[in-house]
C-alpha cells in the first residue's frame, strides 16, 4: 500500500471480528516496528504481545470494558526501559568503528544520567514514534488499529511484571475491522496550526 494510502485510511477502529493473526504476520509488524528512528539508536522499546484471549479479556477490564481490547487479534503494550541509556549500550552502535562508538557512548551517558524527566519523555517519544509504524504497517498488511491510553496503568503494569526501572507508554489493538470508524471527529486546518519560521 501506498505510504500517503496507508495515513489517509489508518483510523482508530474499535470493532474487530474474531480473528487470528499468523505467528509470520506479527512477527513482520514487530520487525518493521524496530526500524522506528529513536534518539542515540536507544531502542528502548519494550513491546509485550498479547494473543491469549483471557488475558486481552482481563486488559479489557482493566481498559474500562473497551471492547476492542478483547476483540482484537493482538494487543500490543508499548513500554520502554527508562534505563537503556545504561545497560550495555555499545551494543546500539555495534556496526560503527570503536572510537565513533565510545564517543556515541560517552555523549549518551552524559546526557541521560540523573535526568529523570528526559529519560520518561525518551520513553514515550520512543514509543510514540513506535506506535505510528505499527499502525500504518498493519494497515499495509491489511489489517486495523486503535492506539489507547484508556486503561489502568497501575493495575496492567502490575498485570504483566512490568520492571521497576520500566514505563507503560500506550497500546495499539489489531485486527480485522467488523465495522469501519466512525467519520472523523473534525480536522483542525493547517492554517491554525502550522506557524513559519516562529509563532
Ligand atoms: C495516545 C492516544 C490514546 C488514545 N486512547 C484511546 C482510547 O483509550 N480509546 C479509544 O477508543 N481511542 C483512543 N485513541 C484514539 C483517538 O480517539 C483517535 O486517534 C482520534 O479520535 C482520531 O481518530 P482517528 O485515529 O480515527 O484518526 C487514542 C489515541 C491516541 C493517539
Amino acid at each position: 500500500m501506498d505510504t500517503f494510502d496507508a495515513i489517509k485510511n489508518r483510523r482508530s477502529v474499535k470493532n474487530f471480528k474474531n480473528h487470528e493473526m499468523t505467528k509470520n504476520e506479527i512477527h513482520q509488524l514487530l520487525e518493521s516496528a524496530i526500524l522506528s528512528p529513536t534518539s542515540y539508536n536507544i531502542q528502548n522499546w519494550r513491546f509485550i504481545i498479547v494473543t491469549k484471549q483471557d488475558l486481552k479479556d482481563q486488559l479489557c477490564s482493566l481498559s474500562y470494558g473497551q471492547r476492542q481490547v478483547a476483540e482484537a487479534s493482538l494487543v500490543i503494550i508499548l513500554c520502554a526501559d527508562l534505563k537503556a541509556w545504561a545497560k550495555n549500550p555499545e551494543r546500539y552502535w555495534i556496526n560503527i568503528p570503536e572510537e565513533s562508538r565510545k564517543a556515541l557512548v560517552d555523549s549518551m551517558r552524559n546526557s541521560y544520567d540523573g535526568k529523570s524527566e528526559l529519560q520518561r519523555d525518551e520513553a514515550m517519544r520512543s514509543c510514540g514514534m513506535a506506535a505510528q509504524t505499527i499502525m500504518l504497517a498493519a494497515k499495509s498488511m491489511g489489517y486495523d488499529t486503535c492506539p489507547m491510553k484508556g486503561f489502568d496503568y497501575d493495575k496492567v503494569s502490575k498485570l504483566i511484571n512490568l520492571p521497576d526501572d520500566h514505563v507503560i507508554s500506550m497500546m495499539v489493538v489489531v485486527g480485522k475491522a467488523i465495522k469501519p470508524a466512525s467519520s472523523r471527529g473534525g480536522q483542525l486546518q493547517l492554517s491554525e496550526i502550522m506557524f513559519e519560521n516562529s509563532f
